[in-house]
């Protein structure tokens, strides 16, 4: 089973991102905390494709789930790992700073996905598609990765296997529905563009936001600022006698 394999290229899209995905891992830190993001990611999925091979009632699928699973817990550890002594290589001052940023979270896209309501189809679709979009990222990830050797056998390890699940999702979701599985695809597909789009519209929302208090701090509050300066500046400085109106004997709190 091992030995199908699909051809994976990197989409056109990610071939043009390379340039700044190499900006982004040549920075130690962010190496770093992207390894600890992956290794979340991996282990996530694997704990959902090990929840598929519990549910499905088709034995070839259950042993190729397993597997499957296996595989990526494989890889969380790998990326792990690597992370770990990558970490061990940051400087102290470095090293403090990421203890803060240790809880990363991330998305593969099988974090809003109910496996319990898919059926066998539409889980294998929506997997296959995952791992192509996996297979493209980490084909990229390994080509601009040639300044740290060891991160980049990590990618081009994990990329095999991403081209296997890649592999044998497509060929049994044309067994298990072979007359239905352009429309699972399609669906798929549409259910991953409308999840990129929410994610798109969540950081732009985010990003508007941030710029419109940005805005009203630098327009709205000054002329407040300078309306509460001219009133100090009109205090006169030091005690000053109480009107003979509000200066009765205390007979009550206020
Ligand atoms: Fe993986
Ligand atoms: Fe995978």
């Amino acid at each position: 089973m091992r030995s199908v394999r699909l051809h994976a290229r990197a989409t056109t899209f990610d071939r043009l991102l390379k340039p700044v995905h190499r900006w982004i891992w040549r920075n130690i830190e962010r190496r770093v905390q992207k390894l600890l993001r992956f290794s979340e990611i991996e282990i996530d999925g694997g704990r959902d494709i090990l929840r598929a091979a519990e549910l499905t009632s088709d034995p070839v699928l259950r042993r190729l789930y397993l597997e499957h699973a296996i595989d990526e817990f494989r890889h969380g550890l790998m990326f792990r790992q690597r992370a770990g002594s990558v970490l061990r290589e940051l400087p102290l001052r470095s090293n403090r700073m990421f203890q803060l940023d240790w809880p990363a979270t991330g998305g593969h896209g099988l974090d809003d996905l109910q496996i319990e309501k898919e059926s066998d189809g539409s889980l294998l679709a929506f997997l296959h598609l995952s791992e192509k979009a996996a297979a493209s990222r980490f084909t990229i990830y390994r080509d601009v990765m040639q300044h740290d050797p060891p991160t980049r056998a990590i990618f081009a390890e994990i990329l095999n296997d991403e081209r296997f699940h890649m592999s044998y999702t497509l060929t049994h979701l044309a067994r298990v529905a072979p007359e239905r599985h352009r429309r699972h695809l399609w669906r798929a597909r549409l259910s991953r563009l409308w999840k990129g789009y929410l994610r798109l519209a969540t950081a732009l929302a985010s990003a508007l936001g941030a710029l419109i208090l940005t805005i009203q701090y630098f327009v709205v509050l000054p002329p407040f600022a300078w309306l509460a300066k001219r009133a100090a500046r009109r205090e006169s400085p030091g005690w000053f006698p109480v009107s003979s109106e509000r200066n009765g004997s205390l007979r009550r709190q206020y």
